[in-house]
């Protein structure tokens, strides 16, 4: 098949055009290559992939010959009031409006990067797809409507969307704003980590990997208008999380605690039934896995300088 991935210089968006090339599948990869974190650190998970710089906002997405389009492209991260809100709106908002139009006129299925950030602090936990969404961060708004737009499109032109509600994705080549990348840096560095409020925050972390095979199951298996959580099997508050790379790492973290941050919800615990059933798939990576091969790969680009 002849996907396209966009945010393929991501982290998630670059394992998965890694993931499919390896499959056999052709992909092109568009990335605008934002400078929310460091574009060289893009071009490095790049590297090997055909990633077309393409800004989904204003530029048009060229479908033809393509089977399927993966819209990974987005200005992530929970912490989004101020100043940045037109980003978020640009890149979210703007940009997977434009995807649907071009997907919707060329036929095609979209499989959409959302976020458990859309659920807020959920009524439910663990939290099923048809819990009240009621996102506390403007990203997890932008996200939502995002959601509310797949659903307008496949309503007035009949597109073919699948939503995947990604929950905390860890591994390697993580975001550098991220908790487990902060706490790799900090370990690997000897600098103090800043945790937000408490640390008694929860999170379904869900390995990358694992990410990657419900995305692909989403395209080539969901029925069209689902929506999923992907999310990991085990919990962990964010001290706990520490502990098992303290353990995995053999070092020890220095931790300041610094005020909780806006927009953070206190826990996140995927239901994943639904996309169990239909998909047949599960999180199969343990944490304390998923975080050893984080290490080691962080490990490894520090040491590379
Ligand atoms: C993550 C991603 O950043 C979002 O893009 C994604 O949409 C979201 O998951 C999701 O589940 O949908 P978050 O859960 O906040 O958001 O992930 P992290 O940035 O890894 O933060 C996890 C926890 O660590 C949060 O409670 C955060 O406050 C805390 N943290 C993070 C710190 O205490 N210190 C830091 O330096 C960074």
């Amino acid at each position: 098949m002849r996907y396209v991935v966009s945010g393929a210089a991501g982290f998630i968006g670059s394992t998965l055009a890694g993931t499919l090339q390896a499959a056999g599948h052709e992909v092109v990869g568009v990335d605008c290559l934002t400078d929310f974190y460091d574009p060289a650190e893009k071009e490095e998970n790049a590297r090997g992939l055909d990633v077309r710089r393409l800004d989904l906002a204003e530029e048009a997405l060229d479908l033809d010959g393509v089977d399927g389009v993966f819209h990974l492209a987005a200005q992530a991260g929970v912490r989004s009031f101020g100043d940045v809100f037109p980003l978020y709106v640009r890149r979210n908002l703007i940009a997977t409006q434009r995807v649907f139009e071009a997907a919707a006129a060329a036929g095609l299925r979209v499989v959409f990067a959302s976020s458990s950030s859309v659920y807020g602090e959920a009524e439910a936990y663990p939290t099923p797809e048809d819990t009240p969404p009621s996102p506390v961060s403007p990203y997890g708004i932008t996200k939502l409507g995002c959601e509310h737009l797949a659903h307008a499109y496949s309503a007035a032109f009949g597109l073919d969307a699948v939503v995947l509600r990604y929950f905390t994705v860890y591994g390697p080549r993580q975001r550098p704003d991220m908790f487990f990348r902060r706490v790799c840096e900090a370990l690997l560095t000897g600098e103090t980590f800043e945790i937000y409020g408490s640390g008694e925050q929860s999170r379904s972390f869900t390995y990358v990997d694992d990410a990657v095979a419900a995305t692909i199951a989403a395209m080539e298996r969901a029925p069209a208008g689902a929506v999923y959580n992907v999310g990991g099997g085990e919990e962990a508050t964010m001290l706990e999380a520490i502990a098992l790379l303290e353990q995995v790492s053999g070092r020890a973290l220095d931790v300041q605690h610094v005020g909780p941050a806006k927009g953070d919800v206190s826990r996140t615990k995927a239901d994943v039934a639904r996309i169990g059933a239909a998909l047949d798939w599960e999180p199969r990576t343990p944490l304390a896995a998923g975080l050893a091969a984080m290490w080691s790969w962080a490990s490894a680009t520090v040491a590379a300088g």
